[in-house]
């Protein structure tokens, strides 16, 4: 029977690290996937991680399955993290969150509930958007419609073009948005603009599904959530994806949380035991170790501090990378101006290449980017700063 799957090409931004990998230049430079590492080019367990890790090691007493819906103490937790603390709309009991199998189970987990509420619902994404957002999304039945967002001739986002469709978007439709770093762009709105779009969500009856991957990598953990925030505190029905990849460098444990805002309680109650049917019927329950992890760092106050402190020195490196990139790239040329890239925030930011000159720098450079010519700022050294920057503008 398989004989009819074709073989696939390489995914879009993991192919890039298997390719990296493989690559035996000394040179080589790996900004393809969207991963944190240090000055020497390492992604670092956090310290408060790695803490959490030995406690757990001296505390877990069976390998008995968790919960349903994860640890209860660490859904309480990420829920604090997400909506900050007296939120109205957790106040009200309006709110269940779950843990997931990443910030990727959480969007898939969304997709399979909205599906069994309203079979081929439509949810206009980004243009650009994450390219996984695609299939993780649309291959759960749902419908995808697109509104403009990044403008690649201004590298900025085309704001009136991108509330005049969300004011002909129908009633009862959903739209994805990107909390904070928006992935690929880095363009993120201002609190300004997040008021526009709650407004029109408002009066439209269009329901925000809030994909927050990169919660702390913007301007800050409170900050990098306002905009969902406002939503929740305005609208009967939010969705938020978080995922804890990034944000407590726990990428391969698969640490996620779902979490839904209902118009009230008993829906709440009703949207929350279907949830549970929808995850059963997937993978049972989520993984434990990174919901246990976070479950331990945020209810240890020295932990959370520890872990805090850590997470703006992560911000800090990667603001302080984008200046560097920046004044490396405009003293070595003068035909473009990259001061975009020091404006953006995240991980993410497009260099604005031709696919031609995206595979020149794999090809004849070994700097791994995506052919849509965005690269991770995060996966930067000062030390190949200079490579990298006398890369770019070569092949200009
Ligand atoms: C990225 O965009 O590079 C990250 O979100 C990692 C991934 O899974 O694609």
């Amino acid at each position: 029977m398989f004989e009819t799957l074709p073989l696939l090409p390489a995914d879009p931004i993991l192919g890039l690290s298997i390719a990296y990998a493989k690559d035996t230049n000394p040179l080589k430079v790996d900004l393809g996937v969207g991963v944190y590492k240090n000055d020497v080019g390492v992604t670092p367990i956090m310290a408060a991680v790695a803490a959490a890790e030995k406690l757990r090691i001296q505390q877990e007493t069976t390998k008995a399955y968790t919960p349903p819906a994860g640890y209860p103490g660490a859904n309480e937790a990420c829920q604090k993290l997400i909506y900050g603390a007296g939120h109205p709309a957790v106040e009200a009991n309006r709110v269940r969150t779950i843990q997931t199998p990443g910030g990727c189970g959480a969007l898939r987990v969304a997709a399979e509930l909205i599906q069994r509420a309203k079979r081929g619902a439509t949810l206009w994404v980004s243009v650009p958007t994450w390219a996984n957002h695609i299939p993780l999304l649309g291959n759960a039945g749902l419908s995808l419609k697109e509104y403009p967002y990044y403008d690649y001739a201004t590298h900025s986002i085309n704001f009136p073009a991108m509330l005049a469709t969300l004011k002909e978007i129908p009633r009862g439709d959903l739209v994805l948005l990107h909390a904070c770093c928006h992935n690929p762009s880095g363009a993120d709105l201002s609190c300004e603009q997040w008021n526009q779009v709650a407004d029109v969500c408002e009066a439209n009856g269009i329901i925000p599904f809030v994909d927050m991957a990169y919660q702390g990598f913007g301007e800050g953990l409170e900050e990098d959530a306002y905009g969902l925030r406002l939503l929740a505190s305005r609208l009967p029905e939010v969705i938020i994806a978080t995922s804890f990849s990034k944000n407590f460098g726990l990428y391969r444990e698969r640490a996620g949380a779902l979490s839904f805002v209902f118009a009230d309680e008993a829906q709440a109650d009703a949207g929350n035991s279907q949830l549970l049917s929808v995850t059963r019927a997937l993978y049972s329950m989520p993984p434990s170790h990174g919901a246990a992890l976070i479950d331990l760092i945020l209810h240890n106050g020295e932990l959370t501090k520890l872990w805090s402190d850590e997470l703006t020195l992560m911000r800090e490196r990667i603001a302080g990378l984008r200046v560097q990139l920046v004044q490396s790239l405009n003293q070595l040329q003068k035909q473009r101006d990259f001061s975009f890239i020091a404006n953006e925030r995240g991980m993410f930011s497009f260099l604005g290449l031709s696919v031609e000159k995206v595979h020149k720098l794999k090809s004849e450079y070994s700097i791994y980017i995506t052919d849509t010519s965005r690269i991770s700022v995060a996966g930067l050294t000062a030390e190949k700063m200079d490579y990298v920057s006398k890369a770019i503008v070569a092949v200009l």
